[in-house]
């Protein structure tokens, strides 16, 4: 690597925007979206977290939340099932991005936010405010509605959409 290569690593900032994804809403999609103006790399990673009980398996989450970054040049999509912070120490990343949605979500995130830092002084947090149509958007509320073949076409991206319709066809 020349000097000049070396530079331009360094200047790259990477960002971590990680979460359950199961599946990935308007409201994800529109952080990732704001979030990869703000960054220079983006990498969304899904955690592959059994205990959860998903309804889309790591490999159904990552290859939707693909499809529908899919125009992001600078967006990344990847799993871990480790620490967050083991994670980005492999990826070399120190920042980590999450949506805020309502007062409700603060005191889980300031949680997670205080934690990573315990476990490693590098990390810091950065939150994003979720845009007001999506404030009472979750994953829980998408697949609630989906469940009972109500319709979810305006929050979550159509590919999405279908998938919920295939997964629940059967159900
Ligand atoms: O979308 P979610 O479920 O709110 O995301 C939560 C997530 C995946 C960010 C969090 O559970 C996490 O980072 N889990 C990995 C384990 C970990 O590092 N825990 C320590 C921080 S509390």
């Amino acid at each position: 690597m020349d000097a000049k290569q070396e530079n331009n690593q360094h200047n790259t900032v990477v960002a971590v925007y990680p979460g359950s994804f199961d599946p990935v809403t308007n409201g994800h999609l529109d952080i990732i979206h704001r979030a990869a103006k703000v960054f220079d790399k983006l990498v969304v990673a899904v955690l592959n977290n059994t205990s959860k009980n998903p309804l889309f398996s790591v490999e159904e989450r990552v290859e939707l939340l693909r499809q529908v970054t899919a125009d992001l040049p600078n967006v990344e999509i990847d799993s871990f099932r480790d620490l967050l912070i083991n994670y980005m120490r492999q990826k070399n990343a120190h920042l980590i991005v999450r949506g805020l949605r309502a007062v409700s979500d603060f005191e889980y995130e300031l949680q997670m936010a205080s934690t990573n830092r315990k476990l490693s002084e590098e990390i810091e947090t950065f939150f994003m405010t979720s845009t007001p149509k999506y404030s009472y958007l979750s994953s829980s509320i998408v697949k609630e509605v989906a469940r009972f073949h109500g319709p979810v076409a305006d929050l979550v991206p159509p590919e999405v959409e279908r998938a919920l319709l295939e997964k629940y066809a059967s159900r």
